[in-house]
């Protein structure tokens, strides 16, 4: 641990490699990035971690039909999620695969803690289970589909396996978990998911197979010649192999466990929220803080999917739209939690109307008007009215209000604040209206202008975690120096007379292509 600095840890869950990646991994892993730059800007010692899920039936059966061993298939398509992160600039710490020799060893010592504490034991494993999700389910759950074939809620063909397994004793730690949801009111939000996963547990909890024998891409059961542990076992296990597990005593293992915050999809909320605390528990590891279950995207409206032919191709709509544009309108269309709708007339629209309009042109009009009328230098402020000092208490006030919404996860509401004073300084430049001081009050003016663009700094610093390049552009405008961005800086101050370059528009105004089409005549 960086001396003196308190930790934070947040992981995105693991992806599975057959897939390619698509704007729900963006999504997941955009919020992450967006916690981790906001925690390391406000003086954490931050491990951000993302990375591939390899083993399992479903990447064994993918590899198979790329007619490769899974190995080579895992090690040639886990990069696509590398490329993820460079293209929508996230700054995770760690990649881990899982078929990483740290990450065996890890689930092995874990796989061995459960058996000395007596909550692993031998036995037959007939029920369904559903390739595409990884999961067992119970006849009850399913439904009939049109070929005999059962149904999962997920809508996940089942088939019916029947082998020797191992099983984890589930069944008694379900007193134990609702005792631990109890007093960890926050451990799953939204609270609405809590409710779900509590009454899931009420309902009863059967013991889980943690084995396979049927096929051998896996990591071997520990003196279980055949075994392969449950890829689901294997895969959440990560969070710890990434900090150090087994050692315990390892100083990554000490500073970051228990995580701060496991973002998930909602989909996968039982693993996260019931195996692993359970598994965790009964190890006697201490379970993460929090597992936050986001909502899902659709496609105008449409269940996203191979089929449909309508998946998000993350690195088209960083083409079209522009990368910041991007991260922008993920995490403030949607409140976070809820599931959204990605359609091009409300990505246009904020690209159009909160970007370009009200915070691009509100730094084009300071800045330029600065560029022209004050030499291009920041100017000398003279005394501040109450307004003035409105303005800027407003901007400043906003630091503690975004801490407890990232801390709730709520990265939309944090947006609309911010926003809110992005709408304040708009108002204040159209009453203080400076463009008509210049020969009446040209004192007057520098005041203003020095204002507006000390609250454009503040307003930048505290937006760099959802848009960290046009932020970069903007600090840079206003020649804000770069090891000085931290939130620390909301304290200091534009200092009068600092030559600006000259000013560039950082949010382009998106220009349908149909319009410009019909305009050309075509
Ligand atoms: O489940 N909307 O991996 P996975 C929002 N390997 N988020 C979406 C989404 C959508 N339409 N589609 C996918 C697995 N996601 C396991 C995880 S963790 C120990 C193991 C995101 O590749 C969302 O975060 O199927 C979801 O939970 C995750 O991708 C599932 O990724
Ligand atoms: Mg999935």
């Amino acid at each position: 641990m960086t001396a003196g600095k308190p930790a934070y840890y947040v992981t995105t869950p693991i992806y599975y490699v057959n897939d390619a990646p698509h704007i729900g991994h963006a999504y997941t892993t955009l919020a992450c990035d967006v916690l981790a730059r906001f925690k390391r800007l406000d003086g954490y010692d931050v491990r951000f971690l993302t990375g591939t899920d390899e083993h399992g039936q479903k990447v064994e059966q993918s590899a198979e039909k790329a007619g490769v061993d899974p190995q080579s298939f895992t090690d040639k398509v886990s990069q696509n999620f590398r490329e993820l992160s460079k293209l929508l600039n996230f700054t995770n710490d760690d990649f881990i695969r899982t078929t990483e020799p740290r990450h065996r060893a890890s689930c092995q010592a874990l796989w061995k803690k459960l058996v000395e504490a007596g909550d692993i034991y031998l036995g037959t494993y007939a029920g369904w289970y559903a390739v595409r999700d990884e999961a067992f389910y119970a006849e009850s759950e399913l439904e009939d589909g049109p070929d005999g074939k059962k149904i999962a809620p997920s809508g996940a063909e089942c088939d019916w396996v029947e082998e020797e397994s191992y099983f984890f004793r589930l069944s008694a730690w379900g007193e134990r978990l609702l005792k631990f949801y109890d007093e960890n009111p926050d451990f799953i939000l939204p609270p609405s998911r809590r409710n779900e996963v509590v009454s899931f547990v009420k309902g009863g909890l059967k013991d889980l197979s943690i084995s396979r024998t049927t096929f051998s891409w896996g990591i071997p059961v520990p003196d279980a010649p055949g075994h392969i542990m449950y890829v689901w076992l294997d895969a959440l296990t990560n969070y710890i192999t990434a900090v150090g597990f087994p050692d315990q005593e390892a100083e990554d293992f000490k500073t970051f466990w228990p995580a701060d915050v496991h973002m998930v999809g909602k989909d996968i909320l039982r693993f996260h929220a019931v195996y692993w605390p359970a598994f965790l528990m009964a190890a006697g590891v201490a379970p993460p803080k929090r597992v936050y279950a986001h909502g899902w995207w659709t496609n105008e409206g449409q269940k996203i999917s191979k089929s449909l032919g309508n998946v998000i191709v993350p690195s088209e709509l960083v083409a079209t739209y522009g990368l910041d544009q991007v991260r922008y309108f993920l995490l403030r269309e949607v409140p976070f939690g809820n599931d959204g709708d990605f359609s091009r007339k409300a990505m246009i629209g904020r690209m159009n109307y909160d970007l370009a309009n009200q915070f691009g042109n509100l730094a084009q009009r300071v800045l330029s008007m600065i560029a022209k009328n004050c030499e291009g230098r920041v100017p000398q402020p003279g005394t501040l009215q109450p307004e003035d000092q409105a303005l800027l208490d407003a901007a400043s006030a906003l630091l503690p209000e975004l801490r407890t919404e990232m801390d709730g996860q709520q990265f939309h509401s944090a947006l609309i604040k911010v926003w809110e004073v992005v709408g304040a300084a708009n108002r204040y430049i159209d009453h203080a209206a400076p463009w008509t001081l210049k020969k009446s009050d040209p004192a007057r003016m520098a005041t203003v202008l020095y204002v507006l663009a000390e609250a454009i700094r503040r307003l930048a610093l505290l937006s760099q975690p959802v848009m960290p390049d046009a932020m970069a552009r903007m600090l840079d405008q206003l020649a804000v120096d770069p090891n000085a961005r931290g939130f620390e800086a909301l304290e200091a101050a534009l200092e009068a007379g600092t030559v600006l370059p000259q000013p560039q528009p950082i949010f382009p105004r998106f220009v349908e292509e149909e319009a410009a089409a019909q305009g050309s005549g075509a």
